[in-house]
C-alpha cells in the first residue's frame, strides 16, 4: 500500500499510483483524495462538477454521477497545511500503463487543473 504526501493543489497536486491518477479535492467544505478517472470510461472526474446538493460529482464527459461518499471512503487521508498524506490501494498496474515510466513503487507526480467546484478553498 503505496502512502504518499502530496501538496493539495499547484504544481504535483496529481498522483497517479498503479496508473490512475488522484487529487485532492473539497466538496462543500470537506476535503478529501479522490480518484480523478471517472468510472464508466475513464473521462476526467477532476474536472467534474457537484450536483446542486453536493451528493454526487457529474463527470464532464457523458454525465454519469458519482456518490461523493463513496469517492471519500475509497482513499484513506489526512490533510496538514497544504499538504495532505493518502494510503492508496494496492493495485495491479492499469491496462497501457508503461511500469518504466513509473517512480519507485508505482507512484508519479504530476498536475492537474481542478473543476474550480472542487478546487482547495481552504487557505494553504
Ligand atoms: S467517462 Fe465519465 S460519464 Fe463516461
Amino acid at each position: 500500500m503505496p502512502v504518499v504526501t502530496f501538496p493539495v493543489a499547484g504544481r504535483d497536486n496529481c498522483v497517479v499510483v498503479a496508473g490512475i491518477p488522484y487529487v485532492y479535492a473539497t466538496v462543500a467544505g470537506r476535503g478529501f483524495v479522490m480518484r480523478a478517472r471517472c468510472p464508466h470510461r475513464g473521462g476526467p472526474l477532476h474536472l467534474a462538477a457537484p450536483t446542486a446538493d453536493a451528493v454526487r460529482l457529474v463527470c464532464p464527459w457523458h454525465e454519469m454521477k458519482t456518490s461523493v461518499a463513496r469517492l471519500r471512503a475509497e482513499i484513506p487521508a489526512v490533510r496538514v497545511g497544504g499538504t495532505v498524506t493518502a494510503v492508496f490501494p494496492d493495485r495491479p498496474a492499469a491496462r497501457g500503463t508503461d511500469p518504466a515510466a513509473e517512480g519507485e513503487a508505482g507512484v508519479r507526480r504530476e498536475h492537474r487543473t481542478l473543476a474550480p467546484e472542487l478546487a482547495a478553498r481552504c487557505p494553504l
